[in-house]
């Protein structure tokens, strides 16, 4: 592998241990103001020196990120629809490679919709974004993104990851699922995981968090169920211990709540 390609996967997944929490912030580009990041810089602030790496938007990390961070960044650079339009998968490429260099970003991240719609427009995005940020060394986060009504199993998740992987992309965004094993299996790049809508409590992220470590993920992409939890640099925290020091479900959640009490609000 290029020098510089090597370098900035190393920003992102920490060579100390082989993994990385990378905190996503990039809700914004077809939600809008989700409920927690209506003010993305508030919410990011207390966080931002417990990620290994943030994924926002241009306009997210313009706006939002100070630019004297040494946290690394994976830049979110597909989109074109909102939350109510009629198909989520017709996206392009928002942002270009020259933009991510001008930016100083560790790498880009953009969606592929498996099974929809737009299947063929968003792989084929996926596979021109791979060979022109090649040309600079610059890795692609490829996210398989999951309808509405789509069922996330192994063999879909298997499938949507190994097209990624064999398209280009350095890095596989996905979810968590029974047999998740497998689809780490037939993956041959390295496999981070999305939190999803928040869960009810702390101990099933823990758990999610740990059943993916444990069945081969290098680590977590996750926003929602970090920084929409009431004591968010608690929750980083803990969600820390579990990836890089392979804390047990409980014993996060033990040190979530001495967190808690330490952080206050935060
Ligand atoms: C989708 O909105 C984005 O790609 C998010 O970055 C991704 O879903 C991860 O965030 P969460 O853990 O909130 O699902």
């Amino acid at each position: 592998m290029d020098w510089g390609m090597q370098n900035r996967i190393s920003q992102i997944i920490k060579p100390k241990t082989g993994r990385t929490v990378m905190l996503a912030v990039d809700h914004g580009y077809f939600l809008g103001p989700t409920t927690r990041l209506e003010d993305p810089k508030k919410t990011i602030e207390p966080l931002i020196d417990y990620a290994d790496a943030l994924m926002p938007t241009r306009g997210g990390l313009r706006n939002c990120v100070d630019a004297k961070t040494s946290t690394p960044i994976v830049l979110r650079v597909s989109g074109g629809n909102s939350i109510i339009s009629e198909e989520l998968s017709r996206e392009g490429i928002t942002t270009s490679v020259e933009e991510a260099l001008r930016l100083n970003v560790a790498a880009m991240a953009m969606s592929i919709y498996v099974g929809s719609k737009y299947e063929h427009q968003t792989l084929m995005n996926l596979a021109d974004l791979c060979d022109k940020a090649q040309r600079y060394g610059m890795p692609v986060v490829a996210v398989t993104a999951v309808g509405k009504d789509m069922v996330r199993d192994a063999r879909y998740l298997s499938l949507c990851c190994r097209i990624a992987a064999e398209m280009g992309a350095m890095i596989v965004k996905t979810y968590h699922t029974d047999g998740f094993d497998k689809v780490v299996e037939g993956c041959p790049v390295p496999l981070v995981v999305a939190g999803g809508k928040k869960m009810e409590t702390e101990l099933d992220v823990f758990e999610v968090v740990s059943s993916a470590i444990q069945d081969g993920a290098v680590g977590v992409d996750m926003g929602r169920n970090i920084w929409q939890n009431d004591h968010p640099v608690a929750m980083i925290k803990a969600v820390r211990a579990v990836v890089h020091e392979d804390y047990t479900p409980k014993e996060a959640l033990d040190l979530y709540k001495a967190q808690e009490k330490e952080d206050g609000n935060n």
